[in-house]
């Protein structure tokens, strides 16, 4: 092999080390947001069969689920508005605020609030008058991630869905709704950058 030969081709195996070595790192320390989603909801002043619409109260029930295999969280304090839409004169007005302690998740799993929330000052039935209730609930925390012996920074979570209410007072789908943030993630950025860089080397030396 020529002395340029043998210079390119350790070249070539340095550039794919050094490749494989930047996947393996990105792909350990790259971490996924929790999801949540509502998986109850009910206003029992809605309930046209209860017919209790001096009732104040509202329930849900929120699932968060670590989608970390490798990675647990920690949960600032969840701070959730309620936020009445659209009715009856078309603005939105808060319904109701609570603040759910921060906790810590372990790997891939799963937790549940149930919470109960005093609406202040609603009239249910004049608000229903104008056809389905739709109330929305937005989700604000900030998560560390665990990735073996240290903890990430803290990362800002929102999210917020609306929630159309039915006339038994229950959310209006027999799903579970997932809150979204408004902003599309970035996401898979740094692997299109490996990508490239792959094809480019397996370009230029193939
Ligand atoms: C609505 O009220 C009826 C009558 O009390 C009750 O049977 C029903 O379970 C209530 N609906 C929901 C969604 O809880
Ligand atoms: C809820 O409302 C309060 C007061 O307006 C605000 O400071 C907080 O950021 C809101 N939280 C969410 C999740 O939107």
């Amino acid at each position: 092999m020529t002395e340029s030969g043998w210079c390119c081709h350790c070249c070539f195996k340095f550039i794919i080390t050094t490749g494989f070595a930047a996947l393996f790192l990105w792909l350990s320390l790259r971490t996924h947001k929790p999801k949540c989603s509502i998986e109850f909801f009910y206003i029992p002043a809605l309930n046209q069969s209860l017919n209790s619409p001096s009732n104040s109260t509202l329930l849900f029930d929120l699932r968060l689920k670590n989608q970390n295999k490798d990675k647990s969280v920690y949960y600032d304090s969840i701070s959730l508005n309620l936020t009445l839409v659209g009715a009856p004169d078309g603005t939105r007005r808060p319904v109701g605020n609570l603040t759910v302690p921060g906790f810590h998740q372990g790997r891939d799993k799963k937790a549940f609030r149930k919470e109960t929330v005093e609406a202040r000052g609603v009239d249910w039935k004049a608000v229903s008058r104008n056809g389905p209730v739709v109330v929305r609930l937005d989700f604000a925390t900030a998560v560390r991630y665990k990735i073996l012996f240290w903890k990430t920074k803290r990362e800002n979570l929102r999210l917020g869905a609306e929630v159309k209410v039915n006339r038994q007072g229950e959310k209006d789908y027999p799903r579970s709704i997932t809150l979204n943030s408004g902003a599309a993630v970035p996401s898979g950025s740094l692997m299109r950058v490996i990508w490239s860089f792959w094809v480019f080397v397996l370009w230029k030396f193939l």
